[in-house]
């Protein structure tokens, strides 16, 4: 794979300044924001009193600790636009989060909004080893979701002949890539998987793609899912992070050269891990939720907004912004399985240790006499096509999950192309177990 490291004169300044820099920035930044919140969103304004807080008490960092938390039924409960800050003259985009029930929730965007974002997806498209003029072919969806529009202005910000190809169609997305020779796609890492099988299906060999490399986010994956398409298209794989109520993505990214998590870019957003259960604030290094406050939004700045993504932060190692380790996945999507946590990625790991294994997988999760069953789908790889072959890979996979995480699972091999497939943000947990 090429070194596609940028050169130190390529970075922003900030990206490589010293913690006292980034922290005294952070301050007059946050300050910022809570004041701005507190004189412009009444529902915020009203919370903080309630907490007997106020935007003055914060005089250092850790002082954030204090103020009250934004959860996603916040949004919920000031749908579709009671959270913004700014007059509505002043909003120039909005999109919206689908979420599995219930109303979406909405975020706007006022034109420096947009401006920092652009700014921050060219520096992350940059650290994942992209340059001005290079192809770049987004593979995102297009839409109220923040993949594909936050994508194609980052990309146009650094300069990239930027290709505006949204999700879907599938055969048509290996044709552009053989026509057009991006050297550089924007995708969720399961859709990515449904190009390979599709070069495989014209009998293209995709190591022989111009594709030099892939940002992937939107949906939790595993190193091991790395390696995969690494090795599939002889490229690099960096992960991209972000969700939209805190921006779109862009919010933490990758570095090409070290590949070892994902740097937030701390000038603008502010992070947390606390535990779940009781609120409070974990020291660097421990496991836990993933909090952000954002450092410079107008339109919806948000104070303590707690993601559900598990994680932990790690000091910088190729900026001086502190890294989130790849996420583990999110809490809605930890199965509690007679009474063992268990995460998709943790199966997904599993799995591809298995050569006979693909990677499009689901668990189904049901009831039987008051007992959980624990069934994984997985397709075979096309060359395994006899039943012994599979029944041994399913037998392997079994015993794996059993010895690793602790969990009797079923396991089912289906042929290539039986797994539900999406073109987007693939759905890893089917829990048909009944709602008590
Ligand atoms: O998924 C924004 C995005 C688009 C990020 C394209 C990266 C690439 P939402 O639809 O609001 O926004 O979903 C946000 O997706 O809270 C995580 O649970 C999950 N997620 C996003 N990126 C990653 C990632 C976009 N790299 C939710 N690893 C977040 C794991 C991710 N999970």
């Amino acid at each position: 794979m090429l070194d596609l490291t940028p050169k130190r004169e390529e970075l922003e300044p900030i990206e490589i300044a010293s913690r006292d820099e980034i922290s005294a920035l952070q301050l007059k930044r946050l300050k910022w924001t809570l004041r701005h919140v507190y004189d412009n969103v009444q529902y915020t304004w009203k919370k903080f009193d309630k907490a007997g807080v106020h935007p003055d008490d914060l005089k250092s960092l850790d002082d954030l600790a204090r103020f009250p938390f934004t959860a996603k039924d916040d949004l919920r409960q000031n749908y579709p636009f009671g959270m913004f800050a700014v007059p509505q003259d002043g909003i120039v985009r909005v999109h919206a989060s689908s979420g599995t029930t219930g109303k979406p929730t909405v975020v706007g965007y006022t034109r420096n909004d947009i401006d920092t974002w652009s700014d921050l997806m060219a520096r992350s498209i940059r650290a994942s080893g992209g340059r001005r003029g290079m192809i770049l072919h987004v593979a995102y969806g297009y839409g109220l979701f923040t993949g594909g529009l936050g994508a194609h202005y980052g990309s146009e910000r650094l300069g990239c002949m930027t290709v505006p190809v949204s999700g879907g169609m599938t055969e048509r997305q290996v044709q552009l890539i053989e026509d057009f020779k991006p050297d550089i796609i924007m995708v969720t890492p399961s859709y990515m998987l449904s190009i390979l099988d599709e070069f495989k299906k014209q009998r293209i060999d995709p190591r022989r793609s111009s594709l030099k490399v892939g940002i992937f986010g939107a949906e939790p994956w595993t190193n091991s899912m790395r390696s995969e398409i690494e090795q599939a298209f002889d490229m690099h794989a960096v992960d991209i992070y972000g969700l939209s109520e805190v921006m779109g993505p862009g919010v933490a990214n990758e570095c090409v050269e070290t590949k070892d998590g994902l740097h937030v870019w701390e000038d603008h957003f502010y992070p947390e891990v606390i535990d779940p259960v009781t609120g409070k604030v974990l020291p660097d290094g421990e496991i836990g939720e993933l909090v952000f406050t954002s450092l410079t939004k107008e339109a919806m700045p948000v104070v303590r907004y707690r993601t559900r993504d598990l994680t932990r932060l790690l000091p910088g190692t190729a900026r001086s912004m502190r890294r989130m380790e790849k996420i583990t996945g999110r809490s809605d999507d930890m199965m509690i399985v007679r009474g063992v946590n268990v995460f998709p990625t943790q199966v997904e790991e599993l799995l591809l240790e298995i050569d006979q294994l693909a990677g499009h997988y689901q668990v189904v999760l049901t009831r039987s006499d008051r007992l959980d069953l624990f069934e994984v789908l997985v397709e075979a790889r096309p060359e395994a096509n006899s039943a012994d072959v599979r029944q041994g890979a399913a037998d392997r996979l079994a015993r794996r999950i059993k010895d690793r995480i602790g969990v009797t699972a079923k396991v089912t091999v289906l042929d290539p192309g039986a797994v539900e497939r999406s073109a987007g943000k693939a759905r890893r947990v089917v829990d048909n177990r009944p709602k008590v």
